[in-house]
């Protein structure tokens, strides 16, 4: 168990990759706050976790929209009122939406900005605060190949995921100082559906597949044990950096 005691705030908790993260924090030893914006699927993923075994006291499903920050502020303090303290965080909470850039309206480029980004931000700087008097912490972030490599009619997605990564490498030096690791994820494509809600028609799937050396998607759990990995102390001496979890994806192109 090798995050035992410690607290985690995992936002997007109700995804495929979110829930896989929490499922695996609660089996390292981690008290886990879940932030989503969709009551019902918290709910869901509480109670599978409850029923297979007593971990409900270390879960707490929050309620919040990741780029409010009234909300995310009133998630910490809820957070701060069960257990006073926050030793990880993963920002794990996006959303995809497919648009050639020609087409793109102001509306859907703030809203995936606001929550890909902003919300990043907010959730991270938050989480830090409390972390710099303890002198530790982690904090996680959520960019993506998309944000090293461009693909197309997914440039506000893209820019979000660029930005996570150059945010998350200022978070890592300016909180060094202050004993707090900060390092992003960056999968390729992970089979959990957001990819078809984003628009991708079956064959771009299909050949998308084709381009992946290991010939197929990577899986909510396979993303979870690297962000385990991230958030102990194995990884005591990493930060300022993205692991790309893509299958050889990228190392081809
Ligand atoms: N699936 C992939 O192939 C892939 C690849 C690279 C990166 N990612 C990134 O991984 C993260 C999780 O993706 P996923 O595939 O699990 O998608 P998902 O849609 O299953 O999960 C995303 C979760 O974020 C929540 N969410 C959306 N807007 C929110 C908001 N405003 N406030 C709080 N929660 C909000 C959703 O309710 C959902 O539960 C995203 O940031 C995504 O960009 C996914």
């Amino acid at each position: 168990m090798r995050l035992a005691g410690k607290v985690a705030v995992v936002t997007g908790a109700a995804g495929a990759i979110g829930s896989a993260i929490v499922r695996r924090f609660v089996r390292e030893g981690a008290f886990v706050a879940l932030l989503d914006n969709t009551r019902q699927g918290l709910a869901h993923v509480v109670d599978a976790l409850s029923n297979r075994s007593q971990v409900d006291d270390r879960m707490l499903p929050l309620y919040c929209n990741v780029e409010n920050p009234v909300e995310v502020d009133a998630a910490f303090s809820a957070i701060d009122d069960r257990w006073n303290q926050v030793d990880i965080a993963v920002a794990n909470a996006g959303i995809a939406v497919s648009r050639p850039f020609l087409d793109m309206d102001l509306e859907l480029w703030d809203r995936i900005l606001a929550i890909n980004l902003t919300g990043v931000m907010l959730v991270c700087q938050r989480a830090a605060q409390r972390m710099v008097p303890r002198g530790s912490g982690v904090l996680i972030t959520m960019s993506s190949t998309n944000g090293m490599v461009a693909e197309r009619d997914l440039a506000a997605y893209n820019a979000s995921k660029a930005g996570v990564l150059l945010l998350t490498k200022t978070m890592a030096i300016e909180l060094a100082p202050f004993g707090i690791r900060a390092n992003s994820l960056n999968p390729g494509m992970i089979d959990t559906g957001l990819a078809q809600r984003s628009g991708m028609d079956p064959s771009t799937l299909r050949d998308y597949k084709n381009k992946i050396p290991m010939q197929r998607f990577g899986s909510p759990d396979e993303v979870a044990a690297v962000t385990a990995f991230l958030a102990s102390d194995d990884a005591a001496f990493v930060t300022g950096t993205g692991i790309v979890i893509d299958g050889g994806q990228l190392a081809e192109e």
